[in-house]
Formats: C-alpha cells, structure tokens, sequence
C-alpha cells in the first residue's frame, strides 16, 4: 500500500524524509519519490523499484540538502503501472504545487475531461495528478492556497490521504484524508504528516489524527485545523503514541496478520471503491469492457491455488446463482496436468494474491493455448499473473505481509461477488431492484464489520482455547459455508499445527463420521442460510455419536444446536454473512496460534510466494 512522510521544520528535509520512506518500506511498494521546493523552483526526484534507485538519484541532484520542507512517498500502483512517470509526488501543469496520494479519486475521468477541455495536460495515467490540477485550477480564483485546496477536495469523490507543497509557501504543508489514514506529527519546531506513525516516530510521539472533513496547514511552529466545510478553526487535541518503532510498523498489532485481519473493513471499502454505482443499481468494472467473452460468458473455470482456491469456491455459487453462467473451479496445480477438454468458449479466471503463483502462472499458458479468454483477478500490480493474462482487476487490498493470507481472501471474495452482480445484468437474472438491493447491503458490510470485530476478537479468544487443545478437528459447512470450511481448516493447521480438515457437512456419513468419538472436535459453520436445516441435521448426527461441537452460528439458530461452545455470526444480509463467518475463523486460527506459542506471521515450512511448483 503506498505510502507517506512529509516534513517541514529547521532540519534538512530529504534525509529526513528518505528515513521515514524507509519505515513505510514493509507496506510494499513499486516506486517511489521525493518533492522539495530549492532557490523557489520545484525539485521532483522518483524512481520505479527499491528506494535505493531513489537515493541515488536524489544525491545526484545538485545541493539536496537544502531545502527543510518536503514531500515523500512510496507508490503501490493502483492506477497506472509501476512507472517513474506514475510515482509521486506530481507536479502541476503550472509547476506552483506538488502533491503526494494514497488512494482513489474515483471521479477523476470527469475532472480530467474538464481539465482537458481547458488545455491541460496529463504527464501520468494517475488519477492525482487530476487532482493536483484541480487544485491549481481551482487557485486561479481562490483568495489563497487553502482556499483553493477546500474547493478541489469539495469536488473529489473516493478515498484519500493527501499532503500539497505550494512553490509560494515553501514550508506549509497542507493535508486532509477520507477513509484513509493520515496523521501529524508534532515536534519541536519541526512537524510532519505521515500515513504511518512509524515514519516519524524517531522524531516525535505528539500527534494529531485529523478527522474526516478536516484539513491542516502545518508549518515549522504551527498545526492548525480547519473544518472543511467554512474552513473555521478548530481546536485539536494533541495526543501522545506509546508504541515502539517496530510495534508500530505493525499499526500496534501484535502480529502483521491480526493487522491485516482487523484492515477487513478497510480492504473492503478499497475493493468496492469506484465500482458501486447505486443510483444505477450498476457495478462498475472498465476492466470487462470491449472483449465480448468478458461481458456475457457462456462458462466460466476459475483456477487457483490454496486460500484463492476457496475464494473460488465461494465466489462460484454466487456466479452461478446471480450471473446464471455455469462455472467450476479448479486447484491449479491438478489442472495444468489433466489435459482439461477446454473450449474456447470458456472465460478462464485466474485468482492469485501475489500473481506470482508457479502453478497458477501455468494453468493460464494451458487455458491460452486452449484459445480462452483470461481474467486475472490479482492484488499485486504488475506482477506476472497481471501481466500474462488478457485481463486483469485488481483486487486492491494493500500488501499481505503475514504468511498465511487474510485480508486478501476478503477482497477476493467482494470482487467475485462484484462480477456475478454484474453479469446479473448482463444476462437479466436479477431484476435492477434486486442489483440495487444487494449493490446496497455491500455498500454497508465495511461498516458493520469494523463495529462488529472487537467483540468477535474476544468471542474467538476463548473458543481458540478450546480448539487448541484438539487433536483432531473436522472443520464443517454446506453450500458457500463449506468453502468457509476449507479456509478455516487450512488457517487452523497451517498456523497451529493441529490436524484439521474440512468436508462437507453433508458427507459426513459416506466415510469421515466414523472418526467421531469424544476427543474428535467438529467446528461446525451453521449460519442461518437455505442450507441451515441440513447443516443442522449433520450436527446432530455427530452429537448422537458423542462428538464434541463448536458451532459458529448466529444467535437465534445457533441456541438449538448441541454445541460446547458458540461463536455469534453478526447479523449480515445473505449472501454476504460469509464476509462476517471469514473474520471469525482467521481469529480462531490467530488466537489459537498465539496461544500455543507459534510463529502466526511466518509458519514454518510456507512461504508468501510459492514460484515453484
Ligand atoms: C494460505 C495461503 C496460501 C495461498 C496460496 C496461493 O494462508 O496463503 O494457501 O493462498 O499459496 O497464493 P496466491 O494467492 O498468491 O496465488
């Protein structure tokens, strides 16, 4: 996820700054970049790849030490591929402001037409730059700087952290955010911004958080608040972090993967961003358009590897349910060898967070040979995947650093849900009421997600301690709730070590049932859906044969159930639960984990990547 420092006080700004892009390192990032205003002229320095790139260039520079104000970023691209020409910071067509960005300005098209039609020209396929534009624009008649910046942020739609460097002002810093996070670092005579505590945490530990609907205007000796609205000012309280440096590279989580966990809502906000329009009662995906397989399949295969594997399974029901297409799934590593009878026909989507998957690399050269189409559906930019299929969307969840992956499955599983709702239309089996209705309850997942996750977080506590002490667990769901399964039993061993394995409920009794005795613990899925009645039938099987159940089930239908113990689903408008059911496992797995005393962010023997096969 990208990045941001910028400071402004009496010290030289860009080792400061190259220091604090250091911090925002583990994020990820694909390039990177410093702006600095020297004998009253804009200096722009970027790189693509590490950072280093970027020091040797900035050192090339004449007198980098000059300046003690700046602006830095670290780019993870969203729009635009990895590029110098894409990094930030951007300069204005005027070269009076620079600006840095973390986000999306999901109306930037309009803008840019507008821009366009008044002579300005892009340099980027980003969508800041448009905004940079805006404000310069806007400038032309706004009394001054933070009147201008106001009007242009007035305008913008999406989600943002941004900090604008005027060449008239050279020490101000102006900065605002929207479901993003940005915070001001207060010190003495010297203030930063950062997206990232982290990244001034060596210089000071007084900060302000800056709301929604405010903006700030830092100098050396000043942090002044304004609300966006009538930009009156507005008294802030300064407040005091107690995390170390290297805690804090982890928000204050204690591991990367219960940050990436707790990021759900977040992720889920940026991989529904610009692709909701609710008025229409539309999904919005420019990555479908102009290839005929891609916007009515007649079939469809989705191919991938482990928990991309499960996102599949679950996003199948869902494709075949709302999109009426026929679809199947496939673990990468059996169907590059299987000859698969292909037809051309097929739209053959490949899900893989990093892109870099060995066996699912492989399966898209077979699916092409075969004369399909390729979709790949990939968080990392620019990574193979992206690159080898015909066309990609990215699912947008910032950097996955934990092993054992996460948040990622969540912004996989939305944009499978995005496209069966937007095939809906394309193939009529949804009426637009219907589109609109779901189109509505995705819209306010985030939201009862974030409200819902502490009290889940304690709730998975003891429920993991129980689990733990398992042997042996069966992991148990019908319908979209056994891909829920799979994914929960996958976390669970590969984090605790304990043997566990996921089937159908519904099999039960063709073979696993005879397992079940006292020291055999089911963990049974069982939220209140079509499939609840079976579910529960299959639960009561085990019962009668005296083995130990946990059920994660909702409240109500959960009171019936002959568990030990239950884990509560929040209450979520179907099909969408399985967002709430996914949190809820990975907390299993994390507090289980933790508490037996095992390595959660690198479980031994696995890697991030696996390039080989
Ligand atoms: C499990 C896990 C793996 C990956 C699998 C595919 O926690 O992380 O099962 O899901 O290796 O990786 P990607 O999605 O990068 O292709």
């Amino acid at each position: 996820m990208c990045g941001i420092i910028a400071y402004t006080g009496y010290q030289a700004a860009t080792p400061i700054i190259v220091e604090g892009l250091r911090r925002l390192e583990y994020r990820g990032y694909d390039s990177s970049g410093i702006a600095f205003v020297q004998q009253g002229q804009f200096r722009c320095i970027k790189a693509p790849g590490k950072l280093n790139a970027l020091v040797d260039k900035l050192y090339a520079n004449p007198n980098p030490m000059l300046a003690t104000c700046g602006l830095g970023h670290t780019r993870w691209a969203t729009h635009g591929a990895p590029s110098e020409a894409n990094a930030h910071p951007h300069i204005s067509n005027d070269r009076k402001f620079s600006m840095v960005h973390n986000g999306i300005i999901e109306n930037y098209r309009e803008i840019k037409a507008e821009l366009t039609s008044k002579g300005y020209k892009f340099f980027s396929d980003t969508d800041t730059e448009v905004l940079l534009n805006l404000i310069a624009e806007c400038r032309k008649t706004a009394p001054d700087n933070l009147s201008a910046f106001q009007r242009a942020i007035k305008l913008a739609h999406g989600t943002f952290a941004l900090v604008l460097l005027c060449g008239d002002e050279p020490d101000t810093l102006y900065a605002t955010r929207k479901s993003a996070p940005l915070i001001a670092g207060i010190g003495e005579h010297e203030n930063f911004v950062s997206s990232d505590v982290t990244a001034f945490l060596a210089y000071t530990r007084k900060v302000i958080f800056p709301d929604e609907g405010e903006l700030i205007r830092i100098t050396p000796n000043t942090c002044t608040v304004f609300k966006l609205d009538n930009l009156a000012a507005i008294q802030k309280e300064t407040q005091r972090i107690e995390w170390d440096a290297q805690s804090a590279q982890k928000g204050g989580f204690k591991h990367f993967m219960l940050k990436e966990i707790c990021e759900q809502p977040a992720v889920l906000r940026s991989a529904l961003a610009g692709r909701l329009d609710l008025a229409g009662g539309r999904v919005v995906l420019p990555e479908l358009e102009g290839l005929k397989s891609l916007k009515k399949p007649e079939r469809i295969r989705i191919i991938a590897c482990g928990t991309s594997y499960n996102a599949g399974l679950w996003g199948s029901s869902l494709l075949e349910q709302w999109g009426n297409i026929p679809c199947t799934v496939e673990i990468a590593s059996e169907f590059r060898y299987r000859k698969p009878l292909l037809s051309a026909k097929e739209l053959v989507i490949l899900i893989s967070q990093s892109g870099e998957t060995a066996d699912t690399l492989a399966a898209v050269k077979v699916a092409k040979s075969a004369g399909c189409v390729t979709l790949g559906l990939c968080n990392v930019v620019g990574s193979s995947l992206a690159r080898e299929t015909d066309r990609v969307i990215y699912t947008q969840a910032g950097p996955e650093i934990s092993v054992a992956s996460t948040k990622a499955l969540c912004s996989q599983m939305a944009l499978l849900a995005l496209l069966a709702l937007y095939w809906a239309r394309q193939t009529k089996t949804l009426s637009g009421e219907e589109i609109q209705k779901h189109l509505f309850h995705f819209e306010q997942l985030a939201d009862l997600l974030e409200k819902e996750l502490p009290e889940m977080r304690e709730e998975a506590k003891d429920f993991a301690v129980r689990a733990a002490s398992a042997r042996n667990i069966f992991f148990l769901g019908r319908g979209r709730s056994f891909a829920l399964a799979l994914e929960g039993a996958l976390k669970f061993k590969e984090l605790s070590y304990v043997h566990a394995e996921a089937y159908a409920a519904g099999e039960m009794k063709h073979g696993p049932i005879a397992l079940i005795d006292p020291e055999f613990l089911t963990i049974a899925i069982a939220p209140a859906d079509e499939m609840f009645a079976k579910t529960f039938s299959n639960i009561e099987e085990i019962a009668a044969r005296s083995g130990p159940i946990l059920a994660i089930a909702d409240k109500q239908g959960g009171k019936n159930i002959r568990s030990e113990q239950q884990l509560n689903i929040p209450r979520v408008p179907e099909p969408f639960t399985g967002f709430a059911i996914l949190p809820l496992l990975q907390l299993l797995s994390y507090e289980a984990a933790t508490y037996l005393g095992k390595d959660v962010d690198q479980p031994r023997n696995l890697a991030k990547s696996v390039t080989v096969e």
